[in-house]
């Protein structure tokens, strides 16, 4: 108890000292969220064990670190829209109430990928039918969550490596158009809610010109785009921050937020760049090099890319308006199953037991 105490009032000493505001240390481990309270917001992808609160020590550290949050798959259209007619509400509902209750701002993700499809959309051949679904899906979605969520991921990944359209369903049937389309009927169905493009690698000089130039399509149709997602999944010790430094700086000249949207910096050996959920990787006596924990170079290498970055994200604060972290900490990362199953990664700030890690302290002092 005494200790408890005396824990709380170093804490507010150290805070105060560092110039922070009082709450960013309480409880001992500083809060990324008041950290940079003035700068952006600060997010983290959720899933449902999360947002149903099934560990309520957890809930506890989500919503001390957090103030905005994605679902990391619930809001995908294979998990909203099983079958033709029938929509199947009941988790999002619940991600959307744990934001209400707890204070955090949602991101829905996302409206039209052509990842996690219902599988009935395999079955359909007509044009006219994968309309009626695109139309269908965005009013009936963005309208349940009208007011309810603070902005959507509109359209995923619509680009290829070299900025050309990637080959979807979408974009087979319903032509170029389909991006300038989705914006305008996720306006029509939720016109207070921020609408966004979102793509990985969209930071390289390739993708970030087929981005831009998607944007400015969308901008001369004279439809709302209130921002641009840069996933942000990097690789250690290879973290791009000229390109990065350029996207914030192109992306913003055309009127748009800019944010970080899955960021998490990828530590175990991988032979392709991105996050191209298709693409696999064969699994060999060295693809899983550290289970038994992170070797100190790496973790320092791994502090010394996320200070960086941070840095980078400070300088640009007027244009960056949200960092989120794709999980709450290294247990949860889809980066321990993908693109080969069961590996232990550790791409986030916090280690499995909701510890801060090296990297951690190093976000924290660049407020100091
Ligand atoms: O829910 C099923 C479960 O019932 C089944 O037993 C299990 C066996 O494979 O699969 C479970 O579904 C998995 C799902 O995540 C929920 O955990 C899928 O296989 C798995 O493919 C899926 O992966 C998600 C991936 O998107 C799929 O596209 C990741 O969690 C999620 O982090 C990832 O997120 C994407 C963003 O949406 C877009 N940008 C890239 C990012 C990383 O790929």
């Amino acid at each position: 108890m005494v200790l408890k105490k005396d824990k709380t009032v170093s804490s507010i000493v150290v805070s105060l000292v560092l110039g922070l505001t009082p709450g960013a240390f309480a409880q001992g481990i500083p809060s990324l969220k008041d950290t940079f309270q003035k700068d952006f917001g600060i997010g983290t992808a959720l899933n449902p064990a999360q947002f149903e609160e099934r560990d309520p020590k957890t809930t506890e550290f989500i919503v001390r670190q957090f103030n905005m949050a994605t679902p990391e798959n619930v809001m995908k259209s294979a998990l909203l829209h099983p079958t033709w007619d029938t929509y199947t509400f009941e988790m999002a509902d619940k991600l959307v109430e744990f934001g209400r209750k707890h204070n955090l701002k949602i991101n829905g993700h996302t409206l039209i990928w052509h990842s996690q499809l219902p599988g009935f959309i395999r079955g359909i051949r007509s044009a006219d039918s994968i309309r009626t679904f695109f139309t269908d899906h965005i009013k009936t979605v963005a309208g349940r969550y009208r007011g309810k969520v603070f902005s959507w991921d509109v359209v995923n990944e619509a680009l290829n490596e070299d900025g050309t359209m990637r080959k979807t369903v979408f974009l087979q049937h319903l032509g170029e158009d389909y991006v300038t389309e989705a914006f305008r009927l996720a306006q029509e169905a939720s016109p207070n809610t921020e609408l966004y493009y979102n793509d990985y690698n969209n930071e390289k000089p390739a993708k970030r010109a087929g981005c831009l130039a998607l944007i400015k399509k969308i901008q001369e149709a004279k439809v709302r785009i209130d921002g641009v997602g840069i996933q942000g999944h990097w690789h250690v010790g290879k973290v791009p921050l000229k390109d990065i430094e350029e996207s914030i700086l192109q992306y913003a000249a055309l009127g748009l937020k800019v944010m970080i949207t899955e960021l998490d910096i990828e530590v175990l050996p991988r032979n392709f760049q991105g996050a191209d959920v298709s693409q696999r990787m064969a699994n060999n006596a060295e693809s899983n090099p550290y289970p038994d924990g992170l070797p100190d170079a790496v973790q320092q290498q791994l502090a010394a890319d996320y200070e960086a970055l941070f840095k980078l994200f400070l300088k640009h604060k007027d244009k960056v308006t949200r960092v989120t972290f794709w999980g709450v900490n290294d247990g949860n990362s889809w980066l321990n199953n993908w693109p080969i199953r069961g590996r232990t990664n550790y791409p986030l700030l916090f280690d499995r037991n909701n510890q801060p890690k090296p990297a951690f302290y190093k976000v924290i002092a660049l407020k100091q």
